[in-house]
């Protein structure tokens, strides 16, 4: 069934903009980013997007619906009553390009910040090994679609902008403890990601968590337990008197 749908988009660039009233139509079962791609068909030619699969897949189409960070192609219409105004604004955390499209160099920034994976030597017959439960362990970060979504809703960067030059944000936070819980990997992450990636700042809020789009536990299974990998080398004895003498 078809109906008439009430959109408000930010429509601007980086010098400025406002909110525009539209009305679309749209069907039962369609979702928010068939409405603005209607919407730029019939109306609005130069509306800027950024999208690519429309199946929840490549990240791109990160916006805020109503205020919440969403992917856009994931929205179901059916989730909002039908005479109700849908409010889409562009991620408010990252710097806009124009309308909806964001500007997210910040994060491929954040991503060369980190060092790569370093294996340690393989074993006498040429292979390595590793457990199955380290292997299962990081496959549900690799899950990670890189929507920044994550990025968009940390309270450290959206209402701060100064913390960004300090602050990798949970995106790279859970490549970190993947990273550190990697048997094989020789890299020790912890005091980087403590002081150079800002892991401190970061106040449990789990608000990441909540807009994961994967369903990554981003809090529960990276951050806090990288924490506490943290914690656990600052006040390990051996550690410390290590540090002192200049040995570790
Ligand atoms: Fe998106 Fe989740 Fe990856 Fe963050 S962790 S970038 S919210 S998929
Ligand atoms: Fe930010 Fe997530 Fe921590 S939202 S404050 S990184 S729990
Ligand atoms: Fe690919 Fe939405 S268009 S995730």
């Amino acid at each position: 069934m078809a109906y008439d749908l009430k959109l408000r988009v930010w429509r601007g660039d980086r010098d400025g903009g406002d909110l525009q009233d539209y009305t679309v139509e749209v069907s039962e079962g369609e979702v928010v980013l068939d409405a603005l791609h209607r919407l730029q068909a019939t109306q609005t030619g130069d509306l800027a997007i950024r999208w690519n699969c429309k199946a929840g897949k490549c990240g791109s189409c990160s916006a805020e619906v109503n205020g919440r960070p969403r992917l856009m192609c994931m929205t179901r219409l059916s989730d909002f009553e039908p005479e109700e105004t849908i409010t889409v604004t562009p991620m408010r955390t990252f710097p806009v390009i124009r309308d909806l499209v964001t500007d997210v160099s910040f994060n491929y920034r954040k991503a060369r910040e980190l060092p790569y994976a370093e294996l340690g030597p393989r074993d006498a017959d040429g292979k390595r090994r590793m457990m199955q439960v380290d292997v299962e362990r990081g496959q549900e970060f690799r899950k990670c679609i890189e929507c920044f979504l994550c990025q968009d809703v940390c309270h450290v960067v959206r209402d701060h902008e100064d913390n960004k030059q300090h602050f990798a944000g949970p995106r790279f936070f859970i490549r970190y403890a993947e990273l550190d819980m990697h048997p094989l990997d020789t890299h020790d992450r912890r005091k980087l990601a403590q002081e150079a990636a800002g892991l401190g700042m970061c106040n449990i809020t789990k608000c990441c968590t909540e807009v994961c789009p994967e369903g990554i536990h981003i809090t529960d299974n990276a951050i806090i337990p990288m924490k506490e990998r943290v914690v656990d080398r600052k006040y390990d004895p051996l550690v410390w008197l290590g540090n002192k003498i200049g040995i570790r």
